[in-house]
């Protein structure tokens, strides 16, 4: 493996996404460095969460090439790359709201741990065994995330800090290499956002590489090796906080309104 490979985790080249007749992405080309938190920042409509779209999956590029650990992804489908590594929660909460907190986070094992059909319909003793070892790493990950004691609520009856923790933890339950959180701290209040800017930090302290959209300045500021800003489907900077926030084109797009 070349050094390249081992260093950089993610590597977008020339990356366009058009729908109809509007270009969201821009040739994007940028790098993700193995361990790091790489905040993706810029206005609504920039494309932001399109580019977790294509990323993740749900979306191939019309043109480009995502690559994931030296090796093209942007033609697998969402199943196959969830499977090879990358994992991600959604700006707008996702979560079965009927289901237990619990339930929700054993499902996200589910793309790791492989249970044949038969085998789980049958209720084989194989089978048995992994739904138990999939509830103890469930039941793990509650405790990383600080809902423990919550297991047997509902989703739904958590609130709204407590369900972007919860989505959080069900993407971590595939065991990613790389996870895309999509504002993770919007709508929160100031302690919610400092345990959601928390729990990345630790997640990220166990080496797992940390993509980030996030409007919240104090949190990406904070908690970013790297940030890349994006306007109108173009990176319009990238590099180190400090030089970003100084950077008088991010101003003008977007600092501005929000800093
Ligand atoms: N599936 C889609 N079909 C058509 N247009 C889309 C689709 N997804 C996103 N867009 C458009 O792409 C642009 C960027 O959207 P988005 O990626 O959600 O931006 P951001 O997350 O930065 O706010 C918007 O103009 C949006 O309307
Ligand atoms: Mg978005």
């Amino acid at each position: 493996m070349s050094a390249d490979i081992e260093e950089n985790v993610l590597e977008l080249q020339g990356v366009v996404m058009t729908f109809g007749g509007l270009m969201v992405l821009n040739n994007l080309n940028f790098k993700v460095r193995r361990g790091t938190i790489k905040a993706i920042i810029g206005p609504n409509g920039a494309g932001k969460t399109t580019l977790f779209n294509v990323i993740t999956g749900s979306f191939s590029p019309t043109e480009g090439t995502v690559m994931f650990k030296g090796r093209p992804i942007q033609d697998l489908k969402a199943h196959k790359i969830a499977y090879q590594g990358i994992s991600r929660t959604f700006q707008t909460v996702e979560l079965f709201g009927n289901m237990t907190v619990l339930e929700n986070v054993m499902l996200g094992c589910h793309t790791r741990v492989r249970t044949s059909f038969m085998a789980s319909g049958l209720v084989l003793p194989q089978s048995r065994r992994k739904e138990k070892r999939i509830r103890e790493s469930a039941l793990k990950i509650l405790k990383f995330i600080g809902l423990a004691d919550k297991f047997k609520d509902s989703a739904d009856s958590l609130p709204l800090g407590e369900q972007k923790l919860l989505e959080i933890g069900r993407a971590l339950a595939s065991e990613p290499e790389l996870i895309c959180l999509d504002e993770p701290a919007a709508g929160l209040n100031e302690t919610e956002t400092h345990l959601a800017s928390s729990l990345i930090k630790a997640i990220n302290a166990k080496g797992t590489t940390v993509l980030l959209v996030e409007h919240d300045m104090k949190v990406v500021m904070n908690i970013s090796d790297e940030i890349l800003v994006l306007n109108y489907g173009q990176k319009i900077a990238e590099g180190p906080p400090e030089d970003v926030r100084n950077n008088p084109g991010v101003i003008d797009a977007y600092l501005g309104g929000v800093a």
